[in-house]
């Protein structure tokens, strides 16, 4: 596959081997997530890889060394050559992951995926009661779930349940590990929301209260204490993903840039995050144009933030930059308007004033819509002009009803 010159760097900086692919096969999603972590302009992504194109890439991935391949979306299970994808993969040799809302995991495709030689399933919840799963999805999709659960089970694979918490659920953490201990789940992320693509733009929406976010980790401490104690019987294990906004150093995003993980989007874009796509001035290299090897090894966009050379002075005199890389750039560009800026989330940063503000804020600036994810509010975002929403508020508290925000 012939190089692109122009998206390749004069000077790379040596990288280890892209460990962990991240195929995303579709941006479609039968749900409307209101967290949801996918770009917001998902609706101008259209043009899909092909099997064999996705083919290729993995088998080129796996040649760079990589190992571990997360099927995800969108709802992976739209694409109808899942199975045979996953075929590949296996004989390959990867250790392969679907990621999936469980929406389309019908027994019959379970069997197939089963015998393809799937390894792992997360399967995601958006709160263990029926009201809140489906108002946050803007679906009925409770009850599948907990048979898609079921089925996960009885096909022998290791589970990862996943839900993503904030305001709304937070409450409901004891409730949330309870229904993972019943559904037999290895493991139960709690998913803190991080506050890109849709939680951007639902974000005051979504930010707990310290003072919630501190009596939910107490509820997951004490549980961990009682599955310690316990000496027989199925344990679960629950990781408690912290939220960013409510810490002094940031998190070591993608356990730095251009250092272990590799997306490719639906349409082919190779990307160090998965929300690079919105990184203004990145120019993002595609599979279609660039070899998996050049794009790792030698573009210009994984380059751009790798090891330490292009940190501000904050970060590059810091004694963590190795354990944190400077934390996250789109969190960066998010909040400050310059990628490369400390995270500032980081109590070094000139700007951390802005995420104690963002906190401090949210509960008084909810007389907006809630936003959920579709088609046609990508559209509306990202292709001006806008109308202007009617006002609709959001219900305060945790009590949803299914009026609560704009419709998809
Ligand atoms: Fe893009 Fe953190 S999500 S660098």
């Amino acid at each position: 596959m012939a190089g692109s010159t122009d998206l390749l760097s004069a000077a790379p900086i040596p990288a280890g081997p892209p460990l962990w692919l991240l195929a995303e096969l579709t941006y479609q999603c039968p749900l409307h997530c209101v967290f949801c972590y996918n770009p917001t302009r998902h609706a101008q992504v259209t043009d899909e890889l092909t099997t064999a194109q996705w083919v290729d890439v993995m088998t080129q991935a796996r040649n760079l060394g990589a190992a571990q391949l997360g099927f995800s979306g969108g709802e992976p299970l739209l694409r109808d050559d899942l199975e045979e994808l996953v075929q590949e993969a296996h004989r390959l040799g990867y250790y392969t992951n679907l990621i999936t809302s469980g929406v389309g995991l019908t027994p019959v495709r379970a069997q197939k995926l089963k015998d393809a030689g799937l390894d792992h399933v997360q399967l995601s919840f958006q709160d263990s009661t029926r009201e809140l799963n489906d108002f946050l999805s803007h679906t009925r999709t409770f009850d599948l779930k907990q048979r898609v659960a079921k089925l996960i089970k009885a096909h022998d694979w290791p589970m990862v349940m996943n839900c993503v918490l904030h305001r709304h659920n937070l409450p409901h953490v004891r409730k949330i590990i309870d229904m993972a201990v019943a559904l037999e789940a290895e493991y139960l992320e709690l998913a803190n929301t991080q506050y890109y693509g849709w939680a951007w733009v639902n974000r005051d929406h979504l930010m707990p209260t310290r003072e919630e976010l501190a009596v939910a980790e107490a509820e997951v401490n004490a549980f961990r204490a009682e599955q310690d104690a316990k000496t027989e019987g199925h344990k679960t294990r629950v990781l408690f993903v912290v939220p960013d906004y409510f810490e002094e150093r940031p998190k070591a995003c993608m356990n730095g840039w251009g250092a272990v993980f590799l997306s490719i989007a639906p349409d082919g874009l190779a990307m160090p995050c998965h929300n690079a796509r919105d990184l203004p001035g990145l120019q993002l290299p595609n599979v279609k144009d660039v070899s998996v090897a050049d794009i790792w090894q030698r573009s210009n966009a994984f380059n751009t933030y790798r090891g330490d050379a292009w940190m501000k002075p904050t970060c590059r005199s810091c004694d963590e930059r190795h354990k944190d890389f400077g934390g996250c750039r789109c969190q960066a560009f998010l909040l400050t308007g310059d990628a490369a800026e400390t995270d500032p989330v980081c109590s070094k940063s000139a700007h951390h004033e802005k995420v104690v503000a963002v906190v401090r804020d949210a509960p008084r600036r909810r007389n907006i819509p809630i936003v959920f994810r579709s088609d046609a509010e990508s559209k509306a975002l990202h292709e001006p002009p806008r109308s202007a929403p009617a006002a609709v508020a959001a219900p305060q508290g945790g009590a949803f009803t299914a009026s609560g925000g704009r419709a998809p």
